[in-house]
């Protein structure tokens, strides 16, 4: 349905929150109202005195970075939108809603679409920039979206990031400070390392109350989700007011990192810019984690209703180091544990180039016949013949120069016209290259012909962009390299997921590089970081699940950081469970340890991985950051509580106050630390209401509940 231009306001219900813009006299577009009762405000004052809704340099603020910043064919530096078109259309799951601009003086359209998803509260929004100009435009800023808000000088900031690999998810609350701070990632791929696309804001002070304690499921917050798989960028600009304690003015801008990439536009072409979800709580943490929990279920995952595996993988049990029979005896004892799948890691391929360390044969993906003499399938057979399933690993966009790929083409890498730099002894190929991409689906293709039994494949991407550059482009858009890798990497996984629909993939970037809504919609789950010490898993995956659920956060007992077993295990449970250890060498204690766990992950994986989840004890902020507790709610009533100590207490224990109970309802509850302690008691849900003593003071320990209602309704 499309409506004419109109200076009523455009008004986008989002679920228990929204937006409203109205257009002035001149078509400019004004931000109206946004946030709990953003979709209802009225219009009080005239549309030009509310704020920008999408600045663009215009005159208008020449004081701050536009949202758009456009060079035009002609060589004008200035753009100025003016509204031309509302369209909308609702459907049962929510509505799109489209707003149409076109520049006063080009044929240049800029689209705001707005996705709505009530039943989450989630808003899907992205912009797409088209023109028919005498020739290319440029574009230097190319933003997603530009909110507006007023918030008090104690507003705060998440975000989420550390030094690089294996540092993923580190949680950093900041204050929101006067001035711009930029959540900027590069790298192009694998951005995810080094900071997440994510963030949580707090629009109406801090975070936490007077003693800096955090209630998870109260107050305002805002989350954000750039579902972008390259570099991305999360912008804050606060000004300060003329009069003392006046709200400071935010503006927070989100999308594609155009840093250094100015993108040539050609007339004809629609330029998608990434989509941002995002999403205004009103119960806190809790709330933004439901929030995208639900939406990611609804609109983002591959097979949302399908369980995930259990999966066991050789990686940290072998490395490089491997032959049938060691890779038979651990499809032998993981079928024995009682696992899914059976996942064959890096270094099964290479003829010339074997690959027994990272130097060499990434590229040529026929097996190596010393170490595979009949290749996949009889893994595969194995695997199928103990009722399991096998997997394999790949690295499809990446060659070593030791290989026969690089010998036969060299002209597919991404590179400028230097000698390219190696990181991991690799370089990328170039992905805009028609050629690259078959051959990238073939490598997916030709390795499940080899085996045709494997139904899950990790997908790997093991290094940066450091050489920008296409043969693919022309000379004066060798930039666009920055974006336009993103569409064409997607392309070649749409393939795959298409290709293979009852494949399961885990998407994998050097652990956690390429976590973003937007890549995970051809995956099935990731692999959240290397990192598997136990004790920061925990920190991360407690950041990481804001945004994403347990059933693709995929998280393995190994032997990093040499936790003790039963608490390693713990910790796994509470992700998609999975184990990578040498299971030949695990003593008969240890083995013990596996088959509780094994049987937990049978019993609850239903609620872990699509459950609602409640947090109580934070690991990641306050003066004690040696616990942490939540719980994750089924359907039906069965809950799942984590306990977990991580070091030497700084404070007191608290009592752990299970929320979401039914007060009436009786519980079998039962608790194990997966160590040989399992008790199971009877509650009532006013009792666990009431509170769970704190009942660990070990470091490296953990307590698992199960409460089954035994009275269900
Ligand atoms: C990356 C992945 C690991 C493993 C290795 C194999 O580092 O994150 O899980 O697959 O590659 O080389």
């Amino acid at each position: 349905m499309s409506d004419a231009p109109t200076s009523q306001p455009i008004r986008i219900d989002a679920g228990g929150w929204g937006l409203s813009w109205v257009a002035d006299d001149d078509g400019r577009l004004h931000q109206l109202g946004l946030g709990p009762e953003g979709h209802t405000v009225p219009l009080e004052v005239g549309a030009q005195w509310y704020p920008l809704a999408f600045p663009t340099l215009d005159g208008t603020d020449p004081f701050r970075p536009p949202a758009l910043q456009i060079t035009h064919a002609d060589g004008t530096l200035t753009t100025r939108l003016a509204l031309t078109a509302v369209e909308r259309d609702d459907d049962p799951s929510g509505s799109h809603v489209v707003v149409r601009t076109t520049d006063e003086r080009f044929d240049l359209t800029v689209e705001h679409h707005f996705r709505s998803h009530p039943d989450s509260g989630v808003l899907e929004q992205w912009a797409e920039v088209f023109h028919v100009e005498d020739g290319p435009v440029t574009l230097l800023a190319h933003d997603t979206l530009a909110l507006f808000l007023m918030v008090p000088d104690d507003a705060e900031l998440v975000q989420f990031g550390g030094a690089g690999w294996a540092d993923e998810w580190r949680w950093s609350t900041d204050p929101l400070t006067i001035g711009t701070t930029v959540l900027g990632s590069l790298g192009g791929v694998q951005p995810h390392l080094q900071r997440s696309p994510c963030l949580l804001l707090s629009p109406a002070g801090p975070f936490g109350g007077p003693d800096g304690a955090v209630a998870q499921d109260e107050g305002e917050v805002i989350g954000l989700s750039v579902a972008w798989g390259g570099n991305s960028h999360l912008t804050l600009d606060v000004k300060p007011r003329a009069e003392l304690d006046a709200p400071r003015e935010l503006r927070l801008r989100a999308g594609a990192n155009a840093l250094g990439a100015p993108y040539r536009l050609d007339p004809g072409v629609r330029m998608v810019l990434p989509t941002v979800a995002w999403t205004w709580s009103t119960t806190g943490r809790d709330g933004v984690t439901e929030a995208f929990h639900r939406w990611s279920r609804d609109r983002v995952l591959r097979d949302p209703d399908r369980l995930r595996p259990l999966v066991v993988n050789n990686w940290e049990a072998t490395f490089f180091d491997f032959d049938e029979s060691r890779i038979v005896g651990l499809i032998d004892r993981a079928a024995d544990l009682g696992a899914d799948v059976f996942l064959l890691d890096d270094g099964w391929f290479g003829t010339t180039h074997p690959r027994d360390d990272d130097t060499q044969g990434l590229g040529d993906w026929d097996h190596d016949v010393r170490k595979l003499p009949g290749g996949l399938a009889p893994l595969a057979d194995a695997a199928a013949a103990r009722g399991i399933r096998f997997g394999i690993w790949v690295e499809p966009e990446m060659v070593n120069p030791l290989s026969e790929l690089h010998e036969a083409h060299p002209e597919w890498e991404l590179r400028d016209g230097r000698e390219p730099r190696l990181h991991r002894h690799q370089l990328h190929l170039d992905p805009l290259q028609p050629d690259v991409r078959d051959f990238e689906v073939g490598v997916v293709d030709r390795t499940l012909a080899s085996a045709p039994s494997t139904s899950y494949v990790k997908w790997d991407a093991n290094r940066p962009i450091t050489d920008p550059g296409s043969r693919a482009l022309p000379t004066d858009r060798q930039a666009n390299v920055w974006f336009d890798h993103v569409g064409a990497t997607w392309d070649v996984m749409a393939r795959v997921a298409e290709g293979h629909p009852d494949v399961e993939l885990m998407l994998c970037a050097s652990g956690g590089g390429r976590v973003d809504h937007g890549t995970l919609r051809w995956f099935h789950e990731f692999w959240t970081s290397d990192n598997t010490d136990p004790v920061t898993r925990v920190r991360m995956q407690w950041a990481c699940s804001h945004f994403f659920p347990g059933a693709v956060m995929a998280a393995h007992v190994t032997r990093w950081g040499e936790r003790p077993l039963p608490f390693a295990c713990a910790v796994a449970l509470s992700g998609r469970f999975g184990i990578d250890l040498d299971l030949g060498a695990v003593s008969a204690e240890e083995d013990a340890v596996l088959r509780r766990a094994v049987a937990w992950a049978r019993r609850t994986q239903d609620v872990v991985q699509r459950g609602v989840v409640r947090r109580y004890v934070s690991p990641v902020e306050g003066p004690d950051r040696s616990r942490a507790a939540w719980s994750v709610h089924g359907d039906d009533g069965r809950v799942a509580v984590f306990a977990f100590q991580l070091d030497e207490p700084a404070t007191s224990a608290p009592t752990l106050r299970v929320r979401g109970l039914d007060p009436a309802a009786s519980y079998e509850v039962r608790a194990t630390d997966l160590d040989g302690f399992d008790e199971t008691s009877t509650a009532t849900g006013a009792e666990l209401t009431d509170g769970i003593a704190w009942p660990l003071d070990a470091p490296l320990t953990a307590r698992l509940w199960e409460l089954t209602p035994t009275d269900p309704a």
